[in-house]
């Protein structure tokens, strides 16, 4: 279901309750002037809406529906649900989460809400269904946002009781989870379901699979939450699309199986301006997000200056936020907003940045904000439901990070979205545009596929990465893949055998990690940090890079055997980046423009090419052929010059 047509939303949250009502009509004047047409409203309105239990206070909501279709802004409305009202925690003690102490989330912040409760459930139905209900027809809605960032955790009485029983659904018989769950380890044997709880505190190491399961019972908790408010709008307003907001590579849902129950997934991002890769991280997650949604996407949320949360909270540099913006369109969005509309004055956000900042209309902010919004208009017709063509699919799964995320592994500087980064980084510095995949998924589009590290992988995804060979493609595996199976359970030999054999491995001796800052130097110059293997081949690699030095010495780090490759160290960025080039040439993948200059990020969108300086120099890039650039209506024949964090939509 398509968000827009022939157009950019642009726009961000809005929380005009913050304000009193003379404020919005100038907030509506900015708007235009900014080229706003979208604002989400509602996110945290749940006290204001229901003041008291059972009350309903529409009419400001009323006024605010009415007073932005009036402008020609669309409304994303947001069911309140991911901040209840204090009164609902004060009678209802029930409602609110416990963590693994046993200490309860009290309200006085947001997101204190237990996804087990079934009063917090019950209140929740109930103010969906009535907002739902009262703005079906309103002509201001546009798509439906559900909650805010699911993300919280309950260890509680009531979580424990639901957590019995979805395992109850999952493994059918106690015989069962103890195999499962490997209980003959330490007495953990359980004789009755009563005494299976979440993982609450304990004197030593948790049982793996139990936390495993816990975290996957989690992601599913908040999905049903997701899934009844869904269910409700959808049946008041079968036409409008419904989302809720992700967030930048998150751990506490399974993303892959979020993003099948939305019409529209979207994504908060919030890169670090002082982050010298920060545009390497919001690609990942712009990358991610397309591939989740199979299609444009929405930036739900980004900051247009500081955020408040970090230890030093930095603002972004002219002309960064506008480059930001024009990245997320380029790898795919449908939608640039942001957090929020106008910077609060009072609360715990009074120093994160909003669109219209505490400098007002004149601060340099809003003044680049109105520029921003002048381009995507320029451009929107262009680009929106346009496609991101991409030759080579990233494996990522969110049951193999939370199996690899937990105490008692070989060694705690392997950080799984760390790993995730570096193969990526090497990626988007060679130019080569990927999409994510989960594990078992159909790779046919891809001819290359890369595989970071799933140390956890199902039967099945084995399968699929085999078929992916057969079948005439290329894959390259990072260390510390194919370790576990689905239940963690290590796999005989320590690696699946059959992956062994794809890649010529005999024997996979030891695994040996490395210190923090230790490194390991490799064949060819090429440099291995954070883990190490111990690995004898059995002869039949058709090419193999040797470790040098060492207790290792002479063994192989990297092995190909026809067009599969494993990588049994995390080779330094330097390395990574060529070594993977190799690969996609090999692969009959191409870089989207050959020779840009360092700092230069190029991006294919349907027919347009994205060009983004991402330096603080002004840089020239050749560019074969001629083309208009839409942004300046320039033409541009051979080359052209980019200015400090400047950008080019090329058509040709
Ligand atoms: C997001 C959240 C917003 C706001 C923002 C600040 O996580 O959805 O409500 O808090 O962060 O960066």
């Amino acid at each position: 279901m398509s968000m827009t047509r022939n157009r950019i939303l642009f726009g961000g949250d809005y929380n005009p309750e913050q304000w009193p009502e003379e404020t919005w009509y100038d907030d509506v004047r900015l708007m235009k002037d900014a080229g706003v047409n979208s604002v989400t409203l509602g996110v945290f309105s749940w006290a204001k809406l229901e003041p008291h239990p059972g009350a309903r206070e529409f009419g400001w909501l009323d006024r605010l529906m009415d007073l932005m279709h009036d402008h020609g802004i669309g409304v994303v409305l947001a069911t309140p649900t991911a901040s209840p009202p204090p009164w609902m925690g004060r009678l209802h003690p029930d409602t609110l989460p416990r963590d693994e102490d046993g200490r309860t989330e009290w309200w006085g912040g947001r997101q204190h809400f237990s996804h087990s409760s079934a009063t917090y459930r019950r209140y929740a139905a109930a103010i969906t269904e009535d907002l739902a209900a009262r703005y079906a027809g309103h002509p201001a809605l546009t798509l439906w946002h559900i909650n805010n960032e699911y993300c919280t955790y309950d260890h509680g009485d009531e979580a424990a009781a639901s957590f019995r029983r979805w395992l109850r659904d999952k493994y059918g018989t106690l015989d069962a989870l103890n195999t499962a769950w490997g209980t003959a380890f330490w007495s953990q044997g359980y004789d009755s379901w009563d005494g299976i709880l979440p993982p609450r505190r304990a004197h030593y190491l948790k049982n793996p699979a139990q936390v495993l399961d816990f975290r996957r019972f989690t992601s599913d908790m908040l999905l049903e939450c997701f899934l009844a408010e869904r269910d409700i709008v959808r049946r008041h307003t079968p036409h409008t699309p419904v989302t809720t907001n992700f967030m930048p590579l998150w751990s506490g849902q399974d993303g892959w199986r979020w993003a099948e129950e939305e019409d529209t997934v979207s994504v908060d991002l919030y890169p670090d301006p002082r982050d010298p890769l920060g545009a390497q991280y919001g690609a990942l997650v712009q990358d991610l997000t397309r591939s989740q949604a199979r299609g444009p996407w929405m930036l739900m949320e980004q900051a247009a200056g500081p955020v408040n949360w970090r230890g030093v909270n930095h603002p972004k540099p002219r002309g960064l936020g506008r480059l930001w913006s024009l990245q997320a369109v380029a790898r795919g969005a449908d939608a640039v907003c942001y957090f929020q509309w106008r910077q609060s004055r009072q609360g715990a956000e009074k120093f994160h940045s909003g669109m219209v900042g505490h400098a007002g209309e004149e601060g340099r902010t809003f003044q680049e904000i109105k520029q921003i919004g002048a381009e995507l208009h320029t451009i929107g017709d262009e680009v929106a439901g346009t496609q991101v063509p991409a030759g080579i699919a990233v494996l990522h799964d969110w049951h193999s990070w939370w199996a690899t995320d937990q105490d008692g592994r070989p060694s705690t500087h392997v950080d799984y979205p760390d790993v995730l980064r570096a193969w990526h980084r090497a990626l988007w510095e060679a130019h080569l545009t990927a999409d994510f995949a989960h594990p078992e998924h159909d790779l046919t589009a891809y001819r290359l596929v890369v595989v970071p590290q799933l140390y956890l992988l199902t039967d099945t995804a084995i399968d699929n990465l085999l078929a992916h060979v057969s079948g005439g493609g290329t894959l390259v595996c990072g260390f510390l893949t194919g370790v576990a199976d689905e239940d963690d359970r290590i796999r005989p030999g320590g690696m699946d055998a059959r992956l062994r054999e794809l890649f010529g491995i005999r024997t996979l001796h030891e695994w040996w990690p490395l210190d923090a800052g230790e490194t390991v130097e490799c064949g060819g110059g090429l440099r291995g940090t954070l883990w190490s293997e111990e690995i004898e081949a059995d002869g039949t690699a058709d090419e193999t890079v040797p470790y040098q030095g060492g207790e290792l010495d002479g063994l192989p780090a990297v092995l190909r055997r026809g067009r599969a490759w494993y990588v049994s160290t995390l080779p330094a960025p330097e390395a990574l980046r060529p070594l993977l080039a190799r690969i996609a040439a090999g692969a009959g993948v191409r870089p989207v423009l050959d020779g840009l200059p360092a700092g230069v990020e190029a991006v294919r969108r349907g027919e347009l090419l994205f060009l983004l300086n991402h330096g603080r120099e002004p840089v020239t890039v050749d560019v074969p052929g001629p083309h208009r650039d839409l942004l300046t209506g320039a033409t541009v024949t051979g080359r052209i010059t980019l200015g400090r964090h400047g950008a080019a939509v090329l058509k040709p």
